[in-house]
Formats: structure tokens, sequence, C-alpha cells
């Protein structure tokens, strides 16, 4: 109820925004103004913070209890492990493992398709546009923010090379399978009216049945998605995907990217995760194809050397829970880079840790909140923060999600993505 008032509080003050800025009058019968597009052009970056005074480190508190608001689902789907960036008018979603269903609502085994993607929308004052629940429902179990986009059930979204075996699975004869999944949505570098750029590295992992690694440190795909906006006709379409380097990073290095990433005042910051130690490379934003730009943080300062997997002096202590998943941004509010994500184990307990600085220092990750787990033995797990979903919002909010794993009646996973709702002091 409260959360309601607030929604529509802001709301109020984020129409009166609108009606201002486009001198636009609401005549009786009119539907409500959609400008368009894209129709959040009206400022929805809030105006920059002062330049830091000091480089004291943030230590986040809850202003309200979270709340699981309800799923964020594709209600045809579903769908594992779902990540968002938001660009131009609306969330792009990408998520991992995808099946269909039957008319009678059990899962099909076949086809599985190893990424999918997805748009969600704002409404007209530039929130989600959650949908209300029927009364009495139960949000663990009912569509709050819907998903849609037109995906194909030959190919995953980024696609299964010839050299993974089979799409959209990726499944090969011997009864193993190269899951090219991808952890975290793509990094965009660049956005505007002339298109959107972003990069996603995939770890070619290639695993057996019971989900144990072939391949320790395996070879990292480098895609780049392309976006080039959409009009009234093709809203299902979904951005390009191409293969930049099928090798980028090398069998045995780290994948820097692919644990974590975050793009401010046009540099890209990369994470890695190899052996439990977090690392970090950075390049510039509009360089991340060029291996020659790529710097490494190790033992204090950055250097054009890249560093080995369990070497000395890479570890960015605390930057997360010693590699649970999670999401790395910056926030506005805090002026600080954030990581939210969960524990190493499964689980849908969450925490945050923030720093001045992407190299740190991190505060030791603080929990916040633990949602309702699955009954499948990797109960819950893949929380991931939301930042441009509340972009617009003049509260100190975050939407995160978290991966819901049931067992149906059949033995198979039924996937939800419960989306919960933030507040900050
Ligand atoms: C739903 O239909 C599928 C395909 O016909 C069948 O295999 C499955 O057992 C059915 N599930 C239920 C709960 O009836
Ligand atoms: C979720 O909702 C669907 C459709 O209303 C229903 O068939 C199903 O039993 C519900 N599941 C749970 C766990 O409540
Ligand atoms: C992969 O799975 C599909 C569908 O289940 C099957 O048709 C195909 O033969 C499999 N490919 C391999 C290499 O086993
Ligand atoms: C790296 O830092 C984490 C804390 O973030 C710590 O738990 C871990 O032991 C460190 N690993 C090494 C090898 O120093």
């Amino acid at each position: 109820m409260e959360l309601l008032l607030i929604l529509a509080a802001i709301a109020a003050f984020c129409q009166t925004t609108v009606n201002a800025q486009y001198g636009r009058k609401q005549f009786p019968g009119q539907p409500p103004y959609r400008p368009f597009p894209p129709y959040r052009s009206w400022p929805h970056k809030r105006p920059s913070p002062p330049p830091p005074t000091n480089k004291q480190p943030v230590y986040p508190q809850l202003k309200t209890t979270p709340q699981i608001l309800g799923l964020a689902n594709d209600p045809a789907l579903d769908r594992d492990s779902c990540g968002s960036m938001t660009f131009l008018d609306r969330t792009f979603w990408t998520c991992r493992d995808t099946q269909l269903f039957y008319p009678n609502g059990s899962v099909m085994i076949s086809p599985l398709i190893t990424s999918t993607a997805s748009w969600s929308d704002f409404n007209r004052f530039g929130a989600p546009a959650l949908q209300q629940l029927p009364p009495g429902a139960d949000p663990i179990n009912s569509t709050v923010l819907k998903l849609y986009g037109k995906n194909t059930i030959n190919q995953a979204f980024y696609p299964i090379l010839p050299n993974y075996c089979d799409p959209p699975a990726g499944n090969c004869s011997d009864g193993t399978r190269y899951a090219l999944w991808p952890d975290l949505p793509p990094m965009i570098t660049s956005s505007g009216r002339g298109g959107v750029t972003g990069y996603t590295w995939i770890r070619t992992s290639h695993i057996r049945s019971d989900l144990s690694t072939v391949t320790d440190n395996p070879n990292a795909i480098l895609y780049k998605v392309t976006y080039q906006g959409s009009s009234f006709g093709n809203k299902n379409a979904l951005p390009k995907v191409s293969v930049v380097d099928e090798f980028f990073w090398k069998e045995g290095e780290i994948t820097f990217g692919n644990y974590g990433n975050v793009v401010k005042d046009g540099i890209a910051y990369l994470y890695g995760l190899a052996e439990g130690i977090t690392s970090l490379a950075k390049v510039p934003a509009n360089q991340v194809e060029n291996k020659a730009a790529y710097q490494y943080w190790v033992d204090g300062k950055w250097t054009r050397t890249m560093p080995a997997i369990g070497q000395e002096g890479i570890n960015i202590t605390n930057s997360n829970t010693g590699g649970g998943q999670g999401t790395y941004y910056f926030s506005e509010q805090w002026n600080s880079y954030v990581w939210v994500g969960g524990p190493v184990t499964p689980g849908s307990d969450m925490y945050i840790t923030t720093a001045p600085d992407p190299t740190g220092p991190w505060i030791t990750p603080q929990h916040f909140f633990t949602g309702i787990n699955g009954n499948y033995f990797l109960s819950a797990y893949s929380i991931q923060a939301h930042p441009g979903l509340a972009a617009s919002s003049r509260d100190n909010d975050l939407y995160v999600t978290y991966t819901k794993n049931d067992l149906d009646a059949e033995g198979i996973n039924v996937y939800t993505s419960p989306l919960v709702y933030i507040q900050w002091k």
C-alpha cells in the first residue's frame, strides 16, 4: 500500500514535469500523452551530484523493508537467470536457458534455448510498466512486469557457433554440452538515436550432465549487440548479435568483463573471476574490441601486462561475496560503485557493497534481504540488480531479480524471476 502511494506520488510529480516540459494540454477524452519516440526523453537522469569531496565509502541503509512485487516474466517462456540494461525508451533483458510450455502449462523438455532476450516497457511516468495483480494473487506466482520480444527456437540469441555442438542448446553427441550462457546483460558502450552498441563476453563452458566442467578456464567469445531503435511496427524485434572474436579471452586467461562490468565516464571497467579471486581490467568504452587498449589492476596500479589466473596482487577484495553472481553499477545517488548480488552457494540472500572507485576500497558486503527460495536443490541464484528500471526515479530505489528454481510435478525445472523493490535511505 505504502509502495503504491509512493509510486502515485512519483507519478504525480513526473506528470507535472512532463506537462510543463511539453506545454501539453490534456483534453477530455484524449488518451494520456505519450511522447514518442522516445517517451523517456524527458530528464530521466537527475542532475549530477556535486563532485566527490572525499573518498569515504558509503554504507547503504534500507529505508523500508524490500518487497517482492511479482514476477518479471514472459508468461510464454520458462527462463533461467535474466539481467537487464535500459536504453532508448525500454529495458532490454537477456536470459539463460529457455524452454516453452505445453498448452496444459507443463514445461517442454525440448527445445532448450541457451539464451533468449526480451523487452519491458516503462509507463508514461518513466516507472516500469507494472501490471496490477488480481485481488488475492500471490506475487511469487503472478506476472507484474511483462517481458516480450520475438525469439526463435532454432538458434540462441547469442548464436551457438559451429565449434560448440548443436544449436540452440549446444548439446553434443557424447552427452556433454557447450552452455554458452550470458551471465550478464550486454555492457552498453554507446547509446543514442544513431543506434546502440553493447558487448557480452560468454565463457564457452563445456559441461557434463551433472554440471561438472570439462575445461576449467575455457575461452570466452566476445559478442557485439547492436540495435537501431524500434518503430511502432516492430516492437518485438530484438537487437542484432555478431561475433567479434571467438577467442577474445583464450583458454587459461581471466575472462574479464564476464563476471561484471560497468561503464563510467567513457571507461569500461571489467571484472573477472577465477579461482575465487576477482580481478579488474579497464579499456576505453569505444575500444572494447582492441585488446591492445586494455589495462589491468595489479599490485595497486594499472599495467598493460595481463595477469595470470591466481597471480598475487590482483584480488579486488570485498568487491562481491567471494564469487557470487551479481551486478556492478554506478550509483549517482551515492556517487559510488556498487555491487549487488548473492552468495556463492545457492539461495536468495542479497548482499550489497560499495566503493568510491572500481578498484576499491570496497566495504564488507552487507546482507539486506532474503527472498523466497524454490524447492529445487539449486533453490535460488542469479541475483541481478536492474538500476536502469529506476533510472528516472527521484528516490534512491532499486529493482532486483533473482532466479527461483522449482521442480514441477513431472520433475522439470520451472524458473521464475521475482522482482524485488528496494528503497535506500
Ligand atoms: C501436459 O501435456 C504434455 C504433452 O502432451 C504431457 O507430456 C504432460 O504430461 C502434460 N502435463 C500434465 C500435468 O498433464
Ligand atoms: C500458480 O498459478 C497458476 C495459474 O494460476 C496455477 O496453476 C499454479 O498452481 C500456481 N502455482 C503455485 C505454486 O501457486
Ligand atoms: C541435440 O538435441 C536435439 C533436440 O533434442 C537433437 O535433435 C539433436 O540430435 C541433439 N544433437 C546432438 C549432437 O546430440
Ligand atoms: C580475495 O578477497 C576475498 C575477499 O573479497 C577473500 O575472501 C579471499 O580470500 C581473497 N583471496 C586471495 C587469494 O587473496
